[in-house]
């Protein structure tokens, strides 16, 4: 997206949207000349088209936002204003947040729900849509001293964009594989250290979590590893469940609802899109990416709820249930990741169904074993309006996944109890003494109707706020 910073209308605007805060509607007769009745006065909900007006400024849209607006408001007048530019065919559409009303926060939030609003994915239609026009221009008035923090915003509004446009690809074309080109891809763009680790590599390495996983699909699966190296700093690394398509294995799904585990793959590609963020705004920290990927398949060679595996960290474990394998995948990641003794891994996966019971789908649950990190976390959440909500880590919820036969097992005796905590603190088994960090995604991934600024599909949640983190961390 083209984006431009302006500190005055000096040029030809196709359309001004202005976000007004509710009684201070007296904005639209400074600029239009008119004042507008009981149909706005700025409350939430109602907009105010002026389409006729004569100087620079070819039409104005203003966006109500009620009283004391959060600054997930002023996200919704982005998406709102980039959508009517669509409807009206333009190509680009400009914003405005009135002088006394004006911060960088709500100038930044603006610009964010305008980027993500104008997110797009037609790569399957054969006739690209008629009926609106992508648009290819966004402009901000701004003050010149905002320009950094707009800056950052967009490149992290736009790696979000990148995390959902690469979701999108389903399973038949995303496999393990394409992941890691599409990584490596990224990776030589940005400056990015990129290696892999092949099927073959990861049999002679004794990843059995992952190998059990494949075991069953046609696809080999790949660990994929990026390392950005900022100057100083802690060292942070993620780990990304990337699967690519999740059928349940033998534990086979049902029917209805499975094609939406071509989403599976939505913490891997998160982790790719925070890596692209982290290394565009040069943050002065160290992280690498780890990416397990794989599919989740049923066939003769699957493997069977029962058999007993080999772990990268030579810890056994019983799968008992070849549907949670999320945690299995995860388990070699952060295994290999514990080797590197990094100051903190952070796990992101669309884990458990069980999430849906703890938050539905209005916040990200969250384990931590540090309290310092996951009030960091839980700030970042209200941030960036990704919220996150810390969950108990009590030994008894440990004992749960503790195995009869072997070490572990992968899912938690009184089942469907507590499944969230349960898959987090089997992954935490293969951390060692490293601080760690889970965050179960599986309720946000996917966005069922759109919203304001976020259109039906892979929403890219988890990107913002991870990157709103590691910034909080690199400024310590
Ligand atoms: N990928 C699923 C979790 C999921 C469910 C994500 C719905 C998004 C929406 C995961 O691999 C899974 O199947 N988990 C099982 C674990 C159970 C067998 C212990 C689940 O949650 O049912
Ligand atoms: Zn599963
Ligand atoms: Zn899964």
């Amino acid at each position: 997206m083209n984006i431009e910073y302006l500190e005055k209308p000096i040029r030809e605007i196709e359309l001004l949207s202005i976000p007004v805060e509710e009684g201070k509607q007296k904005i639209v007769k400074e600029l239009c000349g008119i004042k507008p009745g009981k149909e706005f006065q700025g409350k939430e909900g109602e907009t105010y088209f002026f389409p006729l007006a004569k100087g620079k400024i070819k039409r104005f849209f203003f966006i109500g936002l009620g009283k004391k607006p959060t600054p997930e408001e002023y996200r919704k007048a982005g998406g709102l204003g980039v959508k009517r530019a669509e409807i009206l065919k333009l190509e680009s559409c400009c914003f405005m947040v009135p002088k006394e009303q004006y911060s960088t926060e709500k100038i930044c939030t603006t610009e964010e729900g305008a980027i993500l609003g104008s997110f797009r994915f037609d790569r399957y239609k054969t006739k690209k849509e008629k009926e609106t026009k992508k648009i290819k221009k966004i402009g901000f008035i701004c003050r010149k001293k905002d320009l950094a923090e707009l800056r950052i915003c967009k490149i992290t509004a736009e790696a979000q964009n990148y995390s959902r446009e690469i979701n999108y690809y389903p399973a038949n074309e995303m496999t393990p594989r394409k992941l890691a080109v599409f990584a490596e891809r990224m990776a030589k763009k940005e400056g990015l250290k990129f290696s892999l680790y092949t099927k073959g590599e990861m049999k002679k390495k004794g990843m059995g979590g992952v190998l059990a996983v494949s075991a069953g699909s046609a696809q080999e699966p790949v660990m994929i590893r990026l390392e950005y190296k900022g100057r100083g700093g802690k060292h942070i690394i993620l780990v990304g469940k990337g699967i690519t398509f999740d059928s349940g294995g033998i534990s086979i799904k049902p029917s209805r609802g499975m094609d939406s585990m071509k989403y599976d793959k939505t913490g891997a590609v998160n982790t790719i899109a925070i890596m692209k963020a982290v290394a565009n705004l040069k943050l002065p920290i160290k992280v690498t990416a780890i990416i397990p990927a794989s599919e989740n398949m049923p066939d003769g060679n699957a493997t069977k709820p029962g058999d007993i595996i080999t772990m990268y960290n030579k810890k056994t474990v019983e799968v008992l249930n070849t549907d949670a394998e999320g945690r299995l995948i995860l388990a070699d990641g952060v295994a290999l990741a514990a080797e590197k003794k990094p100051d903190l891994i952070i796990t992101m996966a669309t884990l458990t169904g069980a999430a849906f019971a703890v938050l539905g789908t209005h916040g990200i649950p969250m384990l931590s074993t540090k309290k310092e990190y996951s009030k960091m976390m839980y700030e970042s959440g209200i941030k960036t309006y990704e919220r996150v909500w810390e969950l108990p880590m009590w030994k008894e919820y440990s004992e749960m996944v503790k195995g009869e036969m072997a070490d572990l097992k992968n899912i938690g005796s009184e089942q469907g109890y507590a499944g969230t905590i349960t898959a987090g603190l089997f992954i935490k088994e293969f951390a060692g003494k490293n601080e760690f960090m889970h965050l179960d995604i599986a309720t946000v991934d996917l966005m069922e109707n759109s919203n304001e600024y976020l259109s039906k599909g892979p929403s890219g949640k988890g990107v913002r706020l991870v990157v709103e983190f590691l910034r909080r961390l690199s400024k310590r």
